[in-house]
């Protein structure tokens, strides 16, 4: 089946919150944010602002009848700041005004008076000053401080992952309307309709059954919709509240690059200890995670570092432990793989590093230390692995031997051009690592016409969840996808959404959506039986003709509602799914926390010009678990879309803030993502045909974040033409391999005793 937003889209017709029609009398905010990123404030003057034509009123924390305060996880986040500024962009004044022009040009005449404060950036230096916003968490199996002993090569090492922009299309923002009676309908670019209700309901100091928060569709979220959609809601939400006008805010590029959170960058300690046949015996790593300013959503970001710490080996004896650092950036949050690709990356730096010690390439040890069915993982969860069927489907598929070859010929017999391969497995944990979190709930309308409504907790972003849910639709009641229609994600018909997030909305809604049909199902059969005269047992109902056992019928779903109408039966139903089996034990870092695990292993074959420090990505050839994809196109869709995201925060795409903390990287001229000409030239997916249970929808597993992973082999691959180039290179482990950092790599050595 298609992507049901395939002709919107193609047409331009699809509506995203700035194409929503606009009522009579909308005003437009602006943000008046911090100029620095640490400081006291002495004085604030909006006076001559205020003043300003056109400009109807600015509100700063004074305004507020609520609580100051938005932090989801901790309560460390003002809306505006009061005497305080944390980083450099955050709200210190909203101007609203009668167009964008006006307000953005009323802010240049605040005048802001502040006494300077140190800046931090670095999270090291932080942890060092004691400022961690939770207390550090230690993910432990076996005992590694002995295992060591029993080690006959160890490695140490550092390995760092910098940040990355999520560069959803749409930027954020938000669009309030005051209702009657003290009511408010907001549209949100939001990944989480209910956190913006939440906050706003807390700011506002009214009950949250005043907020209808309405989301169509996100031109992308990325994670980064996730939590900080929510501060655009209320700014919105806020103005609206004291003018009783509709208020808009649709963020400027640079504004949302400035005042938005990224991917939290990582700086890390490893030391990995690895027997005589290449068995890693024992593990040891320090997360050091740049927060920000704030906590947002980082200590749960924290927690997936710790969960996928060890990718997709086993490994008996592991201490893992991580710091939550407090720095003056803008707060980060949520990224793809939400802190499973930074600990990945980790543990992929310290393979990379034995193997280049011990001259085996690093597959080696990558393939003797999968992890297979019956393994425990650090967390106490007991592994269902494909991991080593993906990784020989590939070897078999794509003759890695071969390649290795080519690789080794090329390189012998070039001196300015190198090649690079990398092997990179993953293994991804499918739920909320918040255990409360896996819970969605479905409402569904059978009209009398027999035409249908979904509602879900389901945010649409791009990822194709929409086809995913009138798949489910049409397969439980057995009625064509084109009579089932969505409607947008709203509070007051879904309420209690978690966010679409973790992967996992397919499959928590999905879920959902199949007991709601089940149980409209559940009616429907007996009478069709009835006006049949057949026993219930051999009803079913196919492309919209009801069937006496393999027999069709005359009896169409339409005529069949119609009739159960006038028989006064119900034919709307709300239902409720929580994930089964689940748990974790925080107080002892074990639990069975996920669902299930997603494997797949990917191949990287670069080619780097050791001049200009320049590199192509020749092919990557994956083999990925998505147990049985209800939707191939789509699916395969993650699959590129997810790799190339992961290729950009390894290679190309990189944040630059100054020792102000002042963003550098805050445009697009300035901020590379990848583009047509870097994509990999070829990518090869294959589906892995597996028959095994599992708990996602329809056994299609998830598949939104995994593939991000696959991009951490760009880096290996790079690294590897560097050593093939300069086997004394002293290129660090750190991420993104910029043409900057390869050109200074492939030239500088390792310093040795003599220098
Ligand atoms: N794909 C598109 N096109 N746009 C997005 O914003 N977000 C990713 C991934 N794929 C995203 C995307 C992230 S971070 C997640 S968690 C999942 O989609 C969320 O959707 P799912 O749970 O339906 O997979
Ligand atoms: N993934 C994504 N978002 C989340 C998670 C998670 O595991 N936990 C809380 N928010
Ligand atoms: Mo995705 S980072 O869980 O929104």
């Amino acid at each position: 089946m298609i992507n049901i937003d395939t002709h919107t889209h193609v047409r331009g017709e699809s509506i995203y919150l700035d194409d929503i029609t606009e009522l009579q009398g909308t005003l437009y905010a602006a943000v008046y944010g911090a100029p620095v990123a640490h400081a006291k404030i002495i004085s604030l003057q909006i006076e001559e602002a205020a003043a300003m034509p056109g400009v109807h009123r600015i509100f700063t924390y004074k305004d507020i009848p609520g609580i100051n305060q938005i932090g989801g996880i901790v309560a460390d986040e003002p809306l505006f700041a009061h005497n305080e500024i944390h980083f450099n962009g955050m709200p210190i004044a909203l101007v609203v005004a009668e167009s964008v022009e006006i307000a953005q040009s009323a802010i240049k005449k605040i005048k802001l008076e502040t006494e300077a404060l140190p800046v931090i950036t670095d999270p090291r230096v932080a942890k060092e000053k004691g400022l961690l916003i939770t207390p550090p968490r230690t993910f432990k199996i076996g005992d590694s401080e002995n295992a060591f002993a029993k080690c006959k090569y160890i490695f140490e090492g550092v390995a760092e992952t910098n940040g990355q922009e999520h560069l959803y299309i749409e930027t954020q923002g938000a669009y309030a309307i005051p209702l009657e009676d003290g009511s408010f309908k907001i549209y949100s670019s939001t990944q989480g309709p209910t956190a913006v209700q939440r906050h706003i309901a807390e700011v506002l100091s009214l009950p949250m059954h005043r907020f209808e928060v309405d989301t169509t569709r996100l031109g992308g979220g990325f994670g980064g919709k996730e939590d900080q959609a929510t501060v655009w809601a209320i700014f919105c939400a806020l103005a609206t509240f004291h003018l009783k006008k509709p208020v808009k805010y649709s963020l400027h590029r640079m504004e949302d690059m400035r005042m938005t959170g990224k991917r939290n960058p990582y700086s890390s300690d490893f030391k990995i200890g690895l027997t005589e046949d290449l068995k890693i015996l024992a593990y040891e790593a320090s997360f050091y995670q740049n927060a920000g300013a704030s906590a947002d959503l980082s200590p749960a970001v924290l927690e997936r570092t710790l969960f996928h710490s060890t990718n997709s080996y086993h490994v008996p004896n592991v201490t893992a432990t991580a710091y939550c650092c407090r720095t003056n950036l803008v707060p980060n949050t949520a990224f793809r793989g939400f802190g499973g690709p930074q600990g990945m990356f980790v543990i992929e730096a310290a393979i990379a590093k034995a193997a280049e010690s011990l001259q085996v390439p690093a597959s080696e040890i990558q393939y003797k230390n999968l992890v297979k069915t019956g393994d425990e993982f650090p967390y106490g969860q007991i592994a269902e692995s494909e991991a080593i069927a993906c990784w020989n489907k590939a070897d078999e598929l794509y003759d890695v031997k071969k390649k290795r070859k080519e690789i080794e010929d090329f390189n012998a017999t070039h001196t300015q051009l190198k090649k690079g391969i990398s092997l990179m497995p993953i293994c991804f944990g499918i739920s909320f690592t918040k255990i409360f979190m896996n819970q969605a709930r479905a409402l569904i309308h059978v009209y009398q016409d027999g035409s249908i409504k979904l509602s879900t907790g389901a945010v649409e972003m791009g990822q194709g969840v929409n086809t995913k849910m009138v798949q489910v639709a049409a397969m439980v009641l057995g009625v064509k996808p084109i009579h089932i229609k969505i409607a947008s994600t709203n509070t007051y018909r879904i309420a209690n959404t978690s966010p679409s997030a973790a992967s996992a909305t397919a499959d928590l809604n999905g879920k959902a959506v199949e007991m709601a049909c089940n149980a409209i199902m559940e009616r429907l059969i007996p009478l069709a039986a009835e006006i049949l005269k057949a026993e219930p047992s051999e009803i079913s109902i196919v492309d919209e003709w009801v069937y006496i056992k393999d027999l069709k019928s005359t009896l169409h779903w339409k005529t069949l509602i119609a009739e159960a109408y006038l028989k006064r039966i119900g034919l709307s139903e709300h239902s409720h799914y929580a994930t089964p089996v689940i748990n974790f034990n925080a107080s002892i870092e074990k639990g069975h926390p996920f669902a299930y695990h997603v494997y797949g292993t990917a191949i990287t074959t670069v080619t780097l010009d050791c001049i200009r420090g320049t590199y192509e990505i020749d092919a990557v050839d994956i083999v990925h678990d998505f147990g049985q994809s209800m939707n191939p196109t789509i699916d395969l869709g993650q699959i590129e879309g997810g790799l190339v995201q992961g290729i950009g925060w390894m290679t190309m795409e990189e944040i630059v803030f100054d020792d102000e903390g002042k963003l550098r990287s805050n445009a697009l001229s300035t901020y590379k993502v990848p583009d047509i000409y870097s994509v990999p030239k070829k990518v090869n997916t294959h589906f892995l045909k597996t028959d095994q249970e599992n708990m996602a929808i329809f056994r299609s597993k998830a598949v939104g974040e995994p593939p991000l992973m696959y991009g951490i082999g760009s880096y290996f691959a790079l690294r590897n033409a560097v050593l093939a180039f300069n086997p004394q290179s002293s290129i660090a482990l750190s991420a993104p391999i910029t043409p900057e950092k390869v050109l200074m790599g492939l030239y500088l050595k390792k310093p040795t005793l003599n220098d």
